[in-house]
């Protein structure tokens, strides 16, 4: 396998685009709110990265994907393509999911707005998501083993007793969008000790019914929970340093620190 470790020119263009997706999330909230439509969103999202901050939406063209950002709300898991007819409505849970590109090297980030008044039940799941998230980056140093992360999402999410969708992980991150290794969400027996150097995401999607998911025939992209149960993720992009890690992608929002090291 063939996971790279980024060198010191490569770590400052990573921390600059992580920066600059933690902004677009950032810049965005106070607009998700009740009749809005998804599609306005990610035009306001596609205007900020191209305008303000001089960059560019990975997302847009790829693998033909025609959108600059996915929107995922309440039963959609990921993927969610904006629409001009969809508008957001009170109690919505919504996922927005960035990945910018910025001088080659790209960051990817994403987070949940709630609209109006949520239901309990689908608070906690976001709750969950966030949670499960935090402790598996509290696992990440030089010489954890990529399987931590896993377990440690999967601890979290028994005890909420909400399930983890097993059909899509984290991944490698630097000049490519999506580079190896795979990062699972679940337990796991993935033998792989962690360097200093390596970048990649953590991205729990967690489903309050059936991790089961289906992905739309029509649109090829749009994937919701088999159930119609809702899902929510949230995801940072990290980079391995010397006894712990760096949140790349942190917002101001977040009660959680940049650096984490042990000992
Ligand atoms: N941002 C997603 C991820 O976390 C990938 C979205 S690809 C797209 O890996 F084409 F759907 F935008
Ligand atoms: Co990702
Ligand atoms: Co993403």
């Amino acid at each position: 396998m063939d996971i790279s470790l980024k060198s010191p020119s490569e770590i400052e263009k990573m921390r600059l685009v992580g920066d600059l997706t933690a902004k677009v999330l950032e810049m965005i909230k106070p607009y998700v709110v009740a009749g809005v439509t998804t599609s306005e969103l990610d035009d306001r999202m596609l205007e900020y990265i191209e305008k303000d901050l001089k960059a560019e939406s990975a997302d847009l063209g790829y693998q033909g994907y025609p959108r600059a950002t996915c929107i995922s709300v309440n039963e959609v898991v990921c993927h969610g393509i904006p629409s001009e007819h969809q508008k957001l409505h009170d109690g919505d849970i919504v996922n927005i999911d960035v990945t910018v590109r910025k001088d080659r090297y790209h960051g990817d980030s994403s987070c949940m707005y709630m609209v109006g008044n949520v239901a309990p039940r689908a608070k906690e799941l976001c709750r969950c998501a966030q949670e499960s998230m935090y402790a598996a980056i509290k696992t990440v140093r030089p010489g954890s083993n990529l399987a931590d992360i896993g377990d440690a999402i999967q601890r979290v999410a028994d005890r909420y007793r909400f399930s983890i969708v097993r059909d899509y992980c984290g991944h490698g991150i630097g000049a490519g969008f999506h580079e190896e290794p795979q990062v699972l969400h679940y337990r796991n027996d993935y033998d792989l000790l962690l360097e200093e150097g390596m970048c990649f995401t953590i991205e729990p999607m967690i489903n309050a019914g059936t991790w089961k998911c289906r992905t739309n025939r029509k649109d090829g992209w749009t994937v919701t929970t088999a159930d119609k149960q809702p899902s929510a993720q949230y995801e940072h992009t990290l980079l391995v340093i010397k006894g712990g890690c760096e949140v790349l992608t942190l917002r101001k929002d977040e009660n959680f620190p940049r650096i984490i090291t042990h000992s």
